[in-house]
Order: C-alpha cells, then sequence, then structure tokens
C-alpha cells in the first residue's frame, strides 16, 4: 500500500544533513553592539522566526512559552520601563552607567523578544522541564535567525532576575522570565568561536 511520505521524512532530500550541520555549527551569538543601528528586520521574518519558536519539544503539550515582541516605539517603552524599574529599586547601589546601559542597549535593537516561562499547573510536571522546554524554543530563535541572516543574541542581563518586572512581559509570580533575545541585521560578524572536543562531553558505552 502506498504511504505519502512526511514532510519530515523529505526534509534530509531538500536541506542536507551536511547543510545543517554547518548552520548549527556555525550559530553565533552577534550582540548589540554588531548591529548595524536603525536597520529594521522585517516583521514577517520575526512572525515566521516566533513560529519556530512554537514548534519547540515541551513534556505533556504544556507550551510553557510565553513571549513579547519589541519593536519600534515598543523598544523605548521596554528601555523606560527597565531603567526606571532599576532606578527606583538601586537605592544606594544606583550607578548612572547601569541605569544608562538599561535605558539606551535595547534602541540598538530590531526587535527584542521577551522570554518568559509560564508554569504549567495542570498537569505534574517539574519546573526545570518548563524552563527547558522555553530553552528549546529558544534555539530555535537562534538558529531561525542565523537561517535569515540576522544576528541575535540571549542576554539574562539587566531586570531578568527582578520579580518586580514580570507582570510587564504577562508573567505571574509562579512564572520566570528567562531573559531577553535581541535580533538586529548583521553590520560586523561574530568571529572566533571555539568548542571543547566532544571526546571530553560525550561518553560513549557500548558494551
Ligand atoms: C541562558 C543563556 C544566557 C545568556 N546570557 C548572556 C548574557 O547575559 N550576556 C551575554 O553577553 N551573553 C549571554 N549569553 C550568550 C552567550 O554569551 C553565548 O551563547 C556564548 O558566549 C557562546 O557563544 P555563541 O552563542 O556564539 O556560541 C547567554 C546564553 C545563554 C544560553
Amino acid at each position: 500500500m502506498f504511504h505519502a511520505a512526511t514532510f519530515a521524512q523529505k526534509i534530509p532530500a531538500m536541506i542536507s544533513p551536511e547543510l545543517f550541520n554547518e548552520l548549527a555549527r556555525n550559530r553565533r551569538s552577534v550582540f548589540p553592539d554588531q548591529f548595524d543601528p536603525g536597520k529594521r528586520v522585517d516583521d514577517e521574518i520575526i512572525r515566521e522566526i516566533m513560529i519556530n519558536a512554537t514548534w519547540a519539544p515541551d513534556h505533556g503539550r504544556s507550551e510553557p512559552w510565553h513571549f513579547s515582541v519589541f519593536t519600534g516605539e515598543g523598544l523605548k517603552s521596554l528601555a523606560s520601563f527597565q531603567s526606571e524599574l532599576y532606578k527606583q529599586e538601586a537605592g544606594e547601589n544606583f550607578k548612572e552607567a547601569t541605569y544608562y546601559k538599561l535605558q539606551h542597549q535595547p534602541l540598538k535593537a530590531s526587535h527584542i523578544i521577551s522570554i518568559g516561562m509560564k508554569r504549567t499547573t495542570t498537569k505534574n510536571i517539574p519546573e526545570t522541564e518548563d524552563i527547558s522546554a522555553v530553552a528549546c524554543a529558544v534555539q530555535n530563535i537562534y538558529l531561525s535567525v542565523t537561517a535569515y541572516g540576522l544576528g541575535g543574541y540571549w542576554t539574562t542581563g539587566g531586570i531578568t532576575y527582578n520579580a518586580n518586572a514580570k507582570p510587564f512581559f504577562g508573567l505571574d509570580e509562579k512564572d520566570k522570565l528567562l531573559g531577553f533575545f535581541y535580533i538586529g541585521k548583521v553590520a560586523i560578524p561574530s568571529v572566533g568561536a571555539t568548542r571543547s572536543p566532544i571526546e571530553e562531553k560525550v561518553r560513549w558505552i557500548e558494551n
């Protein structure tokens, strides 16, 4: 009986494994100072990237990711929110340089995605697994950004671990803000990445 091949079965013929190896190994973090300032990525591309994010694996069909996309004037709202929250709470530890960075760093990006984990409450899924699923979604973002010839990186700096920041990103107390993914057009590519030999990280047990 004839069975039509699933799309997944056709993928090796369309994207060779060797090509995917190159994509995975040449994906690099590209930081805001390497972006082409003021160049905006087409929103439609970002939409495609976010669809890829939501196709990450998850345990128990929990889909625990929760993203907000900031662009245009939205970048200014994010910059203003994070810098003012810092100012309100820093007290005697206030540093002008940190305040300045929180105000200006987002404006270097074309789009910034806040990376949220919405805690699964309907099933018995450990928190680590909700976080892991969101990290898989972020890797889909990383690879998609690379495939589109764009630059980006995941940052956990600034207000990431401030519990008072959560509502701004649509997160409740039990949820987690896991950071931000900055995206921009690349002016200065990243070079010089290294990894340890896999023998140091991968053990084979064959008998
Ligand atoms: C969970 C996570 C958090 C990260 N947070 C930061 C960060 O706060 N600041 C930063 O410069 N890079 C951050 N990065 C990006 C790393 O610097 C980058 O992945 C690492 O240097 C390896 O480079 P590569 O991504 O080009 O392989 C983070 C990456 C991950 C996975």
